[in-house]
């Protein structure tokens, strides 16, 4: 039977599941949720910056490191386009654009 985990965004209360095979990104676009901004889907633009907050279990694929620099990893941020999930998730948007998201249309400076 396929694993799905459950990804949760801090940020807005959504709600969404993946498997492992699939990157967060990914699956949040096809089950039509919107609470991480979306950019080149490759792991180079940093738009898609999360951090996993507490203990959840994860892998990530090959990202930028001038979008992640290693002590960032070490604090759980990652690429939403280049995260996997390995068990349930709890995640908090940091990318650049998260403003236009959560607090109108304006953008952060
Ligand atoms: S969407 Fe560009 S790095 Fe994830």
């Amino acid at each position: 039977m396929l694993k799905k985990f459950i990804i949760v965004i801090e940020d807005t209360g959504e709600e969404f599941t993946c498997t492992p095979e699939r990157n967060v990104l990914k699956a949040m676009e096809q089950l039509g949720r919107k609470g991480i901004p979306v950019g080149c889907r490759g792991g180079g633009c940093g738009v898609c910056r999360v951090q996993v907050v507490g203990n959840g279990l994860y892998r990530t694929g090959k990202m930028s490191r001038e979008q992640v620099p290693a002590e960032d990893e070490e604090k759980g941020i990652c690429l939403a386009c280049k995260l996997f999930p390995e068990g349930d998730l709890n995640l908090k948007v940091l990318g650049k654009w998260q403003n236009i998201f959560l607090n109108g249309t304006q953008l952060q400076k």
